[in-house]
């Protein structure tokens, strides 16, 4: 019977191998991908993003079945999802709370490159797959914050779209033109739904096949940024690399189990995070008659929001935020140093990398912040220090000292 089953198995994959390439692509990427077997604890968020990725896929989904994308219905939508669609809080929460975790993995992910140089030759173009990522990303959550149509998405979307209206000639055009109405209305909802829901999610989909294609065909970095693939064996295997599968898919899944933990107890026990998550002014509905006293966006924007409000003039603080976005783009060229892993850079990056992570967070904690003389000063300096970590990296990249970087992986 066992055998019978094998060999009906054995026949269908063969048939299958000779119309589409499911055994060729398997080895490619995971039974024969040689990944380096020196990885740490950092490597475990390109997966985790994946996770999260499926999850706001499946919940959002679900979601859509029950949400009515309408200036009248949206509010009360939500509400009935949470109280009489069954398990409708459990998936509104999977994915409310999934929004935030995925900026949680990604700046962790980020960081990591970093850290381990991880944008240099030959990942140029894989960092830049990951910053396309990263601004769609920005978007969908952006867009995803406006449908629950509660005090927050109403008047956090009206704040960010009348920016638009800083640019000179064109910004008011602009603006209308972004709303789709004189103000944030059924318009502007609908037009954000069908986004959030269609146009950017396939842009996501399609990037991230992308990234991971550009990702193999360089090869994994690693904590010691050795290229393993310079020290092959006699077969053309590197000497320092696993195969991807059994290895580290068993890897990854200890992480996949742990962030599980994670993200579940945040999902039973504090949903909206004291208000991180999920802004308390959002359970309000919305109201374009009546401002709240303060507007703030959700934690994973509020640095550069805190950049925004550092800058005295509008059109120039726009500016500003837009470029400490798009400065990350440029981080391959702005890194003059040849070593790729902070373990072999001198003491030199390693406290200017401590202080560009203390001034994002702290960036992060004032834009959450009234703003007060003391505070505005404050994220004054943090800007000038986020964005002198990027300036000043083609001089400083040079003159650190490092050490030197071993032929081989380090491995205990
Ligand atoms: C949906 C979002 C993303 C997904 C699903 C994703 C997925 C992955 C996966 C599976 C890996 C290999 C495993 C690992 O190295 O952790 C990886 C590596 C990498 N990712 Fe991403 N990624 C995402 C976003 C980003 C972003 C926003 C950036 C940077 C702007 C980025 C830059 C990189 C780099 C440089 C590597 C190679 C790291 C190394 O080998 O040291 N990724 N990504």
């Amino acid at each position: 019977m066992g055998k019978k089953i094998v060999d009906l198995l054995t026949f269908l994959l063969g048939w299958i191998d000779a119309r589409f390439p499911l055994t060729k692509m398997w080895n490619e990427h995971l039974g024969q991908y040689y990944a380096p077997k020196n990885f740490n604890f950092w490597y475990f968020f390109g997966s985790l993003a994946l996770v999260v990725l499926i999850n706001q896929f499946v919940t959002g989904i679900w979601l859509t079945m029950s949400y009515k994308p309408d200036g009248e219905l949206a509010f009360a939508s939500v509400e009935y999802i949470m109280r009489d669609v069954p398990w409708g809080w459990l998936i509104r929460y999977m994915h409310a709370v999934g929004a935030s975790a995925f900026f949680v993995v990604i700046y962790l992910h980020m960081f990591r490159g970093l850290m381990y140089g991880s944008y240099k030759h030959p990942r140029e173009l894989l960092w830049i797959t990951g910053m396309f990522i990263y601004l769609c990303l920005m978007a969908e959550a952006f867009l995803g914050y406006l449908l629950p149509w509660g005090q927050m998405s109403y008047w956090g979307a009206k704040v960010i779209i009348s920016l638009f209206g800083a640019i000179p000639y064109i910004g008011e055009t602009l603006v209308l033109w972004i709303a789709g109405d004189y103000v944030i209305s059924d318009v502007t909802l609908n037009r954000f739904f069908s986004f959030h829901v269609i146009a950017v999610p396939i842009a996501l989909l399609g990037l991230v096949c992308v990234h991971v294609l550009a990702l193999h065909e360089v090869g994994s970095n690693n904590p010691d940024g050795v290229e393993i693939k310079k020290n092959k064996d006699k077969n053309g295997i590197p000497l320092d690399g696993i195969p991807f599968h059994p290895y580290y898919s068993v890897k990854d899944l200890v992480g996949v189990v742990v962030f599980l933990i994670f993200f579940a107890s945040i999902i039973f026990f504090a949903p909206a995070m004291n208000g991180y998550f999920l802004e308390h002014n959002n359970f309000v509905p919305a109201n374009p008659m009546v401002t709240p006293e303060h507007i703030a966006p959700v934690w994973y924007f509020t640095p550069f929001y805190a950049i925004l409000r550092a800058v005295p003039d509008k059109l120039l603080g726009v500016v500003a935020m837009g470029a400490a976005v798009m400065v990350l783009f440029l981080l391959p060229w702005l890194d003059r140093n040849p070593v790729k892993s902070i373990r072999y850079r001198g003491t030199l990056y390693k406290w200017i990398l401590g202080i560009f992570v203390v001034s994002f967070v702290a960036l992060g904690w004032l834009g959450m912040q009234q703003p007060t003389e003391v505070l505005t000063l404050m994220a004054r300096i943090f800007s000038i220090l986020y964005f002198a970590f990027f300036l000043l990296m083609p001089f400083y990249s040079k003159w650190d000292k490092t050490k030197p970087v071993p032929d081989r992986v380090t491995y205990k």
